[in-house]
């Protein structure tokens, strides 16, 4: 069998999505697996069955993940219930540990009560603060809601909250899941995936 092959879809606004994308990228192939890095826009483009793993990441803007990769994700369903899979959201939230796990972030539990399946494993990472990037209304739309939740304020911070060895995580669990199912069992492998991660979010 050859190099699995991963494809690696990302919703950005701002860039830290596509970063976090990127990182992975970097370390799947740090372990042999080869990734491709596809924008939502463009992932029509790519036919899943292609690959052996998907990767799908989007940021939360009010509230919300893009709405196409809801439809996205949606559209793929069968391709990609076949195959080890991940979803990661990138919001600021996530910058509190309590808010990286399903119980705590609820922009995630709503993505997923929408969507017509559930991924195997769901990654929560804290994403950038660029107050100079957002526009008037934005910054102080995010002033509001950082006052509220106990965050920094001041119109001049740029922060990444990005727990780069949280990502790096992800990419060596989703790099040891295709290492397993390379050995005949990729059903028991993707289980085992399962119920390490029900284990963590009890
Ligand atoms: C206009 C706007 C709205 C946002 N809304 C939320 C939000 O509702 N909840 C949250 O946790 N983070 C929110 N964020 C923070 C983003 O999720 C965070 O900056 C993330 O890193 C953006 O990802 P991107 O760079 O890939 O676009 C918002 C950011 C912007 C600019």
């Amino acid at each position: 069998m050859g190099m699995p092959h991963t494809l690696i879809v990302f919703a950005t606004t701002d860039g830290q999505t596509r970063r976090i994308a990127e990182r992975l990228q970097a370390t799947l192939a740090s372990n042999s697996i080869e990734a491709t890095l596809a924008g939502i826009d463009q992932a029509a483009e790519f036919d899943l069955a292609d690959y052996d793993c998907l990767i799908a990441g989007a940021c939360v803007r009010y509230g919300r993940h893009d709405p196409r990769m809801a439809r996205f994700l949606d559209d793929n369903r069968t391709t990609i219930e076949r195959m080890p899979n991940a979803f990661f959201s990138v919001n600021l939230i996530a910058r509190k540990p309590e808010k990286r796990n399903l119980a705590g972030n609820k922009y995630l539990r709503k993505f997923l009560e929408r969507l017509s399946f559930q991924p195997d494993h769901v990654e929560i990472i804290a994403g950038k603060l660029d107050y100079p990037r957002y526009r008037l209304i934005d910054r102080v739309m995010i002033q509001m809601i950082m006052k509220m939740t106990d965050g920094p304020t001041d119109g001049k911070s740029v922060i990444e909250y990005t727990d780069w060895a949280q990502v790096d995580r992800l990419a060596e669990r989703m790099a040891g899941v295709l290492t397993d199912s390379d050995t005949g069992d990729a059903s028991a492998a993707r289980t085992d995936s399962a119920s390490r991660q029900a284990a963590a979010e009890t």
